[in-house]
């Protein structure tokens, strides 16, 4: 019994909660696990991460060593499942040999990054992909898969990026984009704090980098974005690092075959952010009470987003995102106070407070005072998109804002609500 208790207890201690986690995996290599990707062979492994996570985490990957042969090769990759403690990669060879793909994995549970995936795509295209948070306005393309029959030459970069979608497009060139028969890739878009991009590089012959300082609580990405290879011979890429305490440099060529030109970008991606998405503080309120002689002519409950030209009078729900160059927020919020009733108000004032985190207000309606209105302003502390959810009901108005930070969380930022006395 006492045995089993202490066995518990290291398993229990095993699993150290984590919010991010990277690696290299060396399963998809013929030198180190028996991997002979040709004729049809499909591998599955699962790669466990170094402890457990609190939600599912993003992940994506890309290549540091790879192998291909000519003259036609065809392989798919995909990321199929992702856990808490682990996720699985598939890949097969239909055309010819893959002998090495050793894939460098990065796994991030935080909102202020989003992982798109485009795994094997037939018949190459541009593509547009929605995307949730609005403040990932940043980002690059990772490639996963391939299928060629001949020459090709192409590249993978982000066109254009919007507060809801990003599109992925690809260079068509005559001739050569006609043999690219499927390619895969991922898209990771990210707040602007998420990525330290150093630009595409486009070697045509054995690329050495820059030193580069290292940057804390970032990984150092350099992800694959397009080659132009003329098919003659095996495409072998190899990424070799020197690192010091301070610093990061790599090799990035061919072995024992020609060098194949390239174009990579160099990315240090954060796993760990300084800037938090926040609610809006209301830091000023004014109020005002007055009385309407035909409270039937007047909407019963009045919201405008100050110079937005948004008005909404109407019962609803509504997505409204406001611009991040409105700062700071003004807001006029009327509502009829008939007879009888009382008004109760509350406005967000202080995120970090455990106490006095509202503005509140509680009037008790009458005739001389049947109409009430609410003059708030709001600020936080940078320039960002701010995402509401409107509820507007014959009897209340609440006004949600949506945040991507680590976690995706809604909070109410203003609730009004007319009450019986
Ligand atoms: C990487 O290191 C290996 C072993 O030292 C060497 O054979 C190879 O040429 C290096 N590749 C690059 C791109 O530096
Ligand atoms: C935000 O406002 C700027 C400046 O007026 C404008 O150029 C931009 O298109 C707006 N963005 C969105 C998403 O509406």
């Amino acid at each position: 019994m006492l045995e089993q208790i202490i066995f518990l207890v290291f398993v229990n201690f095993s699993y150290e909660q984590i919010k991010y986690d990277t690696g290299l995996t060396l399963v998809y290599d013929y030198i180190h696990d028996s991997f002979n990707c040709q004729n049809g062979y499909s591998k599955s492994a699962i790669i466990q991460f170094s402890g457990t996570f609190q939600n599912i985490p993003q992940v994506f990957l890309y290549h540091e060593k790879y192998d291909w042969m000519p003259a036609e090769l065809q392989y798919t990759l995909s990321i199929t499942t992702i856990t808490t403690v682990s996720f699985t990669i598939t890949t097969s060879c239909s055309k010819n040999r893959v002998y090495r793909n050793q894939l460098r994995w990065c796994a991030l549970d935080d909102q202020r990054i989003e992982v798109l995936n485009n795994f094997d795509m037939v018949n190459p295209d541009d593509k547009t992909f929605s995307i949730k948070n609005p403040n990932a306005q940043f980002g690059f393309v990772t490639f996963t898969s391939i299928h060629y029959t001949g020459p090709i030459d192409f590249t993978l970069s982000i066109t254009q990026i919007t507060t809801n979608s990003v599109t992925v497009g690809i260079t068509k060139i005559d001739g050569k984009f006609s043999n690219l028969k499927q390619i895969g890739y991922q898209v990771v878009v990210g707040v602007e704090e998420a990525f330290i991009n150093l630009g595409l590089k486009s070697p045509t012959g054995a690329f050495s980098s820059d030193v580069l300082p290292i940057q804390i609580n970032r990984w150092f990405v350099i992800p694959l974005q397009g080659l132009n290879y003329n098919n003659a011979d095996n495409i072998r890429m190899q990424t070799n690092f020197t690192n010091t305490a301070s610093t990061k440099q790599y090799n990035y060529a061919s072995w024992n075959s020609i060098q194949t030109p390239n174009r990579h970008s160099q990315i240090w991606v954060a796993y760990q952010f300084t800037n938090s998405y926040k609610a809006l503080e209301c830091f000023s309120i004014r109020t005002s009470r007055k009385q309407i002689i035909d409270l039937s002519i007047v909407p019963k409950i009045y919201l405008e987003l100050v110079s937005l030209n948004q008005i909404y009078t109407t019962v609803g729900n509504y997505n409204y995102l406001v611009n991040k160059s409105i700062m700071p927020l003004y807001m006029i919020i009327q509502s009829t106070c008939p007879n009888g009733k009382k008004i109760k108000a509350d406005f967000n004032k202080c995120n970090s407070c455990s106490i006095s985190k509202f503005y509140s207000f509680t009037y008790n309606c009458f005739n001389q005072m049947n109409y009430v209105g609410f003059f708030p302003k709001f600020k936080q502390a940078f320039q960002q998109y701010n995402q509401f959810k409107i509820n507007l009901q014959a009897s209340s108005v609440e006004i949600i804002q949506v945040l991507y930070d680590q976690q995706i969380t809604e909070q109410t930022i203003v609730k009004l609500e007319i009450v019986d006395l």
